[in-house]
C-alpha cells in the first residue's frame, strides 16, 4: 500500500511511520509528505528521508487546498491517508470521500480531551491517567471511530511538557502498530448504522 502523511510540525510521528513503512515493505511505504506550512520541520524531515514533501498553502481558502491535495494523493496512487499532527479541521466532503482511508493520532485517551491541547485538559482535569488515540477520521473533530489506545500515568509532579513526552512515545508505537491493522483489514471503517427503523 502507498501512505501519506499529512503533517504541520515537527515530524516525530513521520519518523516512527517512515521507519516501520520504508521503501519496499510489502505491507505499505510511506511515499508522500504534504503539509499546509511552508516551514514546517516535516518537510524538510521527509526530504531527508527521501520521501516527496508538497507544500501546500491552506489560508483562509480549505476547499483549495483540499482540491490540491486530492489532485496529489490521486496522482501518488494513495491508498491510505495518516494525519500526524495535522494542525487543520477537515471537510465534510473530504472526510467523506477518504472514508476509511483517513486515519488521525490524537495525543489523549478519545472521548476524553478532543481538540487543542489535549495532554494540558487532561493535568487540569486531575485524569490519572492519559495516553494515546489512533483513529479512522469522520466529519467531526477527533471522533471517529477508534483503531487503537495506549496509556500512560500521569504522574503527581507532572508538567504538560513531561506528560507530552511520555504520551508521545507511546504515539511512536501505537501509530504504526494501528496502521498495520488497517493494512491487514483487522480495522475497518464502519459507516454509521441507521438507527431509524426501515419500512
Ligand atoms: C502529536 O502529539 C500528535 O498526537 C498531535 O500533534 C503532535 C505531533 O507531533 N496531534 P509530531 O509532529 O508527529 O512530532
Amino acid at each position: 500500500a502507498r501512505l501519506a502523511v499529512l503533517a504541520s510540525g515537527r515530524g516525530s510521528n513521520l519518523r516512527a511511520l517512515a521507519a516501520a513503512f520504508p521503501p519496499g515493505d510489502p505491507l505499505g511505504s510511506v511515499v508522500l509528505v504534504l503539509s499546509n506550512r511552508r516551514d514546517a520541520p516535516v518537510l524538510a524531515l521527509a526530504r531527508d528521508l527521501g520521501i516527496e514533501a508538497r507544500f501546500i498553502p491552506f489560508g483562509a481558502d480549505r476547499a483549495r487546498f483540499e482540491r490540491e491535495a486530492t489532485a496529489q494523493l490521486t496522482a501518488a496512487g494513495i491508498d491510505l491517508v495518516l494525519l500526524a499532527g495535522f494542525m487543520r479541521v477537515l471537510s465534510p466532503a473530504f472526510t467523506a470521500r477518504y472514508a476509511g482511508r483517513l486515519v488521525n493520532i490524537h495525543p489523549s485517551l478519545l472521548p476524553r480531551f478532543p481538540g487543542l491541547h489535549a495532554q494540558r485538559q487532561a493535568l487540569e482535569a486531575g485524569a490519572r491517567e492519559s495516553g494515546c488515540t489512533v483513529h479512522f477520521v469522520d466529519a467531526g473533530v477527533d471522533t471517529g471511530p477508534v483503531i487503537l489506545q495506549r496509556r500512560v500515568p500521569v504522574l503527581p509532579d507532572d508538567t504538560e511538557e513531561r506528560l507530552a513526552a511520555r504520551i508521545l512515545a507511546q504515539e511512536h508505537r501505537a501509530y504504526p502498530e494501528a496502521v498495520r491493522r488497517v493494512l491487514l483489514g483487522e480495522a475497518r471503517f464502519e459507516a454509521p448504522q441507521n438507527q431509524e427503523a426501515t419500512p
